[in-house]
């Protein structure tokens, strides 16, 4: 394992910033781990856990060790006549995963097809598209204590999935490196193509059969259409939470937007889409500096070239206010700003 000092960090996150690290060491195996967090030096430095860096603004060089997660593997556990447990170590990228499900027609991950980053990541947010969430298919996972190097297990209901949610988000925030994501998958998939855009692309399709693998096609498409590509764009998709707001919040902006788009969770609470706030603030494909909002979807932040963590936190801010003054709404970031 080799420990970089001032390590660029520019082509580690999707937002392509120009920061740098104190140090900086990729973890191949839990071994490396654990010898890495045994080491004196580095015992007393803030440590923040990277992996695939997409959903992630650096606003600053980080001052201590950043611990990239690159532990590969992907076993099928348990298999019995309907379901599969599969074990993906917390290095793999989330979409070989997706693929690996796909390809052997393991139902359940398939309408998650192209989101960025690692498995590692995967429950931190309970990363969800498309009708699904990682909660649905989650079995459990595997941690290592930053403190106290301690092997802990957590299963679903400890991990407290919500929207965008995990305990990881808040409580055990930067205590855990996930090592391992176990998920229990079907062998006779279920369809999930309720989302309106998916159900379209499918039409559009037509495919003779409906399967996973049309499903996750379909999703890649989608997507495709509608997200920058990070290798061409800097951004960490939605940079915002979709809010959720009361019924009588809802009939009040009804009188000013009948038409406007909403999503029902209970009988007193709606979610809105946040791009749908952002534009109507007329700020969808804007440009702040080197900042921006993508002219195919508002709530993506983008690096229009050499922009600087601080210039994206502050289109971000202006947004966020902007949208405030507006419909009286508090938009709250889903990336990490570190
Ligand atoms: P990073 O950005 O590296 O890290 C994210 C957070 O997790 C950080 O706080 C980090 O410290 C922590 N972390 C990372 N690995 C570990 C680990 N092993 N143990 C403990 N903590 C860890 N997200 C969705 O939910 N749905 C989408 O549809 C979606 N679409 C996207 C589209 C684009 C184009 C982009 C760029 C991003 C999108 N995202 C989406 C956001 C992002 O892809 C996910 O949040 C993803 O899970 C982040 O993974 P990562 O490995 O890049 O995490
Ligand atoms: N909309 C607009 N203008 C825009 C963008 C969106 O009016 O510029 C409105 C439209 O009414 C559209 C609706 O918002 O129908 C929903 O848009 P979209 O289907 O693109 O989804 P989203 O709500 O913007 C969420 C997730 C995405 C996820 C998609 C698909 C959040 C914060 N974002 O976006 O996740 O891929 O749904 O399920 O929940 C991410 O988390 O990084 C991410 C990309």
């Amino acid at each position: 394992m080799i420990i970089e000092e001032n390590e660029s960090l520019k082509n580690l996150n999707t937002f392509g910033i120009d920061v740098s690290s104190k140090y900086f060491a990729e973890i191949s195996s839990v071994n490396d781990l654990l010898q890495l967090l045994s080491e004196e030096k580095y015992k007393s430095e803030q440590k923040l856990i990277l992996g695939g860096g997409s959903n992630i603004l650096f606003t600053k060089n980080y001052n201590g060790l950043i611990i990239a997660n690159n532990i590969k593997g992907i076993t099928v556990e348990d298999v019995n006549e309907n379901e599969v447990i599969i074990s993906a170590s917390g290095g793999e990228v989330w979409d070989d995963l997706v693929d690996f499900a796909v390809n052997n027609n393991y139902g359940g991950i398939e309408n998650l097809k192209l989101i960025p980053g690692k498995v590692g990541a995967s429950p931190i947010q309970n990363i969800g598209a498309y009708g699904v969430e990682l909660k649905d298919t989650f079995l459990e996972l595997t941690a290592i204590n930053i403190h106290t190097l301690e092997e802990v297990r957590f299963k679903n209901q400890e991990c407290r999935f919500n929207y965008r949610y995990s305990i990881f988000k808040d409580e055990y925030k930067d205590q855990f490196i996930i090592t391992d994501v176990k998920f229990k998958l079907s062998k006779n998939p279920k369809i999930n193509i309720e989302y309106d855009s998916l159900k379209k692309e499918i039409e559009i399709i037509n495919p003779s059969e409906l399967t996973i693998k049309v499903v996750s096609e379909a999703v890649k498409r989608v997507r495709e259409s509608k997200l920058p590509d990070p290798l061409k764009i800097g951004n960490a998709g939605s940079f915002f939470k979709n809010p959720t707001i009361d019924k009588s919040k809802l009939l009040f902006l009804q009188k000013g937007y009948e038409q406007i788009p909403n999503y029902i969770i209970n009988e007193n609470e709606f979610k809105i889409p946040a791009g749908w706030l952002i534009e109507k603030s007329g700020l969808k494909g804007i440009q702040m500096g080197n900042a921006g909002t993508y002219k195919n979807q508002a709530l993506v932040l983008i690096n229009n070239g050499n922009a600087s963590g601080k210039e994206i936190l502050d289109l971000a801010l202006y947004i966020q206010n902007e949208v405030k003054k507006n419909f009286g709404i508090e938009l709250i970031p889903e990336v990490n700003i570190i």
